[in-house]
C-alpha cells in the first residue's frame, strides 16, 4: 500500500491572477487557503493565516519579518513572493530558520523596463501637463516655448543599478539617439558592453547625465541615496526616474529640489509611502509626475509571475528545484 503524501498548508495573501491559482489548486498535496481579496491583507489576519503553515505566498506590502515567521512556527519551509524585489522580507530572521525563498526576476523585466522608459517620456516632454491643458481650456494656440520639454536625443543618460531591468531600459532608450550611457552600481557590468555603458562613479553619473534614471535594489546601501546633496550635483535642465524603490529617494530633498528649481523634473513609479498620500507635497508640482507603482503591470506580466510563484512554491514544499531561488 502506498504511503499517504503529507498535506502542506500553504496561505496565500491576496487574490492571485488565475494562472498562479491554477497551478496551487491542482496540486493535490497543499491546502491552500488564500485572503481572498484584492486589498492586502491586515496584519492580524496574516498572523493567524500563517499559522503552521509549510508554505507562505506573499507580495510587496506584506512585510514578513520574525513576528510573521513566528507566528508560522517550525513548519514553515518556503515562502515564494510575487515580486522580484525582497526588501520587504528580514532574510537575516528567515535565513537563521533554514526557510527557502522564491521570487520573480526576469519575467517582469520588459514590462518594467517599458514602463520606466514611458515615465521618463512623459516626464521629460510634459505628458500629464499638456493632456490636463487640453481638459481645462488652458490650450490657446500654438506657442514657441509652450509646454517644452527636454528631449533623449544627443543627450547622457545615466543609469543607477545596471542590472536586469537597467539593462533593459538602457536598450529601449539607446535608439532614441542618447550619445552617452553612463552607470552606476559596486560593480562593472560585462552587459554593459550592449549598450556601449561607461561604468563611472556616482559623482559623475550625477553631475554629467540629462536623465537619471534610478533601477538598482533597496538596500541599506541604496537606502536615502538620492538625497539633498544628490540633486545638488544635478544639472538643473536634468530629469529624475525613479522605478526601483520610494525609500531609495529622500522625497523632502526631492520636494525642495523640485520646487526651487534644482533640477527640471521627476517621474516616480515608486514612493514613500505607498500609496502616496493626496495630499502629499510632491503631488502640488507640474514638474513631478507620480505613478501607482504599475512597473510590471501588463496582464501577461502579472499572469506569468503568478505562475512563477506557484512553481516556486511547489518546488520548495517538494524539497526540489525552484525556478527562481533566491540565493541569500
Ligand atoms: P537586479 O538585481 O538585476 O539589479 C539590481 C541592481 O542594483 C544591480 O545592478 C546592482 O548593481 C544595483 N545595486 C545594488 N546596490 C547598489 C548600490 N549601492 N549602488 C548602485 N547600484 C546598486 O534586479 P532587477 O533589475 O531585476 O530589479 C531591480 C529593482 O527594481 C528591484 O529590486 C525592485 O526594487 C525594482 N522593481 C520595481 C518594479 C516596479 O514596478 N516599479 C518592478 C520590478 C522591480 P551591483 O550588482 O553592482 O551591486
Ligand atoms: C517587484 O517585483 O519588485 C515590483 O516592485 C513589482 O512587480
Amino acid at each position: 500500500m502506498q504511503a499517504a503524501k503529507k498535506i502542506m498548508k500553504v496561505f496565500v495573501t491576496r487574490r492571485l491572477p488565475q494562472e498562479g491559482m491554477k497551478i496551487l489548486s491542482a496540486a493535490p498535496e497543499c491546502e491552500v487557503s488564500v485572503w481572498d481579496s484584492d486589498e492586502p491583507v491586515p496584519r492580524e489576519e496574516l498572523l493567524k493565516g500563517v499559522q503552521k503553515a509549510h508554505g507562505l505566498v506573499c507580495l510587496l506590502p506584506d512585510k514578513i519579518d520574525a513576528e510573521v515567521l513566528d507566528a508560522a512556527g517550525p513548519n514553515l519551509k518556503v515562502i515564494s513572493t510575487m515580486s522580484v524585489g525582497f526588501d520587504h522580507m528580514a532574510l537575516d530572521e528567515i535565513k537563521k530558520r533554514g526557510i527557502r525563498v522564491g521570487y520573480t526576476p526576469d519575467v517582469l523585466t520588459d514590462a518594467t523596463a517599458e514602463l520606466t522608459v514611458a515615465l521618463l517620456l512623459a516626464t521629460a516632454r510634459r505628458l500629464p501637463e499638456g493632456v490636463e491643458e487640453v481638459k481645462n481650456g488652458g490650450w490657446s494656440s500654438w506657442k514657441p516655448l509652450w509646454l517644452c520639454g527636454y528631449g533623449l536625443s544627443g543627450s547622457t543618460v545615466g543609469v543607477i543599478g545596471l542590472g536586469r531591468i537597467g539593462l533593459a531600459i538602457a536598450q529601449r532608450l539607446m535608439p532614441f539617439g542618447v550619445k552617452r550611457l553612463l552607470y552606476s552600481g559596486r560593480t562593472a557590468k560585462p552587459h554593459a558592453a550592449e549598450v556601449k555603458g561607461e561604468f563611472v562613479p556616482m559623482d559623475t553619473l550625477v553631475s554629467q547625465s540629462d536623465f537619471i534614471v534610478v533601477s538598482c535594489s533597496l538596500t541599506p546601501e541604496t537606502q536615502g541615496l538620492c538625497d539633498k546633496a544628490f540633486f545638488s550635483k544635478m544639472k538643473k535642465t536634468a530629469v529624475f526616474i525613479n522605478s526601483s524603490r520610494g525609500a531609495v529617494v529622500n522625497q523632502e530633498d526631492l520636494f525642495e529640489a523640485l520646487s526651487s528649481g534644482q533640477i527640471a523634473a521627476a517621474g516616480l513609479d515608486v514612493t514613500t509611502p505607498e500609496p502616496l498620500p493626496t495630499n502629499h507635497p510632491l503631488l502640488t508640482l507640474k514638474n513631478c509626475v507620480v505613478l501607482p507603482h504599475i512597473g510590471s503591470a501588463t496582464y501577461s506580466t502579472r499572469g506569468v509571475m503568478s505562475a512563477l510563484v506557484a512553481r516556486n512554491l511547489l518546488g520548495g514544499l517538494q524539497d526540489t528545484e525552484m525556478p527562481s531561488e533566491l540565493t541569500f
